[in-house]
């Protein structure tokens, strides 16, 4: 991994916001992500969001935190947060934004247990494909303290597999359509292609129910996105 994602993070924490990062995947076109939105404040977040940091509680893993907005959040309201990220940029951000516990790691290789785990931002891209998603649901299950949650957001993006005329063109002999291959780029250089899984609820709550998790749908945003609570 080259690491763009933390550079960018890194320039604009260092007043050197120039150019956004710009993504892409196997299934649409370059888009802008603008950097501000990676340090927003809460009345910036979506709903789910807000809904999530609302239900936060006890000791906090902040998984994938890149610039700490959500573990900031959370800290200032006197909860017990640890950020974890595997991009070096990001830990090194979000600890000069002043989240106290910030550690570089992979989620598979965080052991301590918690009253919450949090994963935002699509928290599901974070298992990259469907094969994997029992190894971190088992994974996040064995990280959880007696009556702990896991409250993670995604989106069933069957609506981006739409023509004009309302028909899909999802291959039905390919993969699951949520399996995206991700490019990223930032400053001209192009980030190492990686996988990010967009998951459908009906998906997640089966995949829960095989591991021992009980999987519920906190609040729905507007566009098939939704916030789930697993405990
Ligand atoms: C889409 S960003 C979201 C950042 C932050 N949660 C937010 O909402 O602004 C995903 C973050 O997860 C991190 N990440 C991806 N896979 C990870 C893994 N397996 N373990 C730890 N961090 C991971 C990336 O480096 C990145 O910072």
């Amino acid at each position: 991994m080259k690491d763009l994602f933390g550079n960018a993070l890194r320039d604009y924490h260092n007043n050197n916001y120039t150019e956004d990062l710009v993504t892409s995947t196997n299934i649409s076109d370059k888009d802008d992500l603008p950097l501000p939105y990676l340090f927003r404040s809460f009345v910036e977040m979506p709903k789910l969001e807000q809904k999530a940091l609302q239900l936060a509680k006890g000791q906090v893993l902040d998984v994938g935190c890149g610039a700490g907005s959500h573990s900031l959040y959370l800290q200032q309201k006197g909860l017990k947060v640890k950020a974890i990220d595997y991009s070096k940029g990001a830990v090194e951000v979000a600890k000069a934004r002043g989240v106290l516990t910030v550690e570089l790691k992979a989620l598979l290789d965080e052991t301590e247990t918690f009253d919450t785990i949090l994963l935002l931002m699509n928290g599901t891209g974070i298992f990259q494909e469907l094969k994997q998603l029992s190894t971190y649901l088992k994974h996040l299950k064995s990280l959880l303290k007696p009556n702990g949650q896991i409250l993670i957001d995604s989106s069933d993006i069957q609506y981006m597999y739409e023509d004009d005329d309302g028909g899909l063109w999802i291959d039905t002999n390919a993969e699951y359509y949520g399996e995206l291959d991700y490019f990223l780029s930032y400053k001209g250089e192009e980030e190492l292609p990686m996988k990010w899984l967009y998951l459908d609820f009906e998906r997640l709550n089966l995949a829960c129910e095989s591991v021992g998790l009980t999987c519920e749908k906190s609040t729905e945003g507007e566009h098939f996105d939704y916030l789930a609570r697993l405990t």
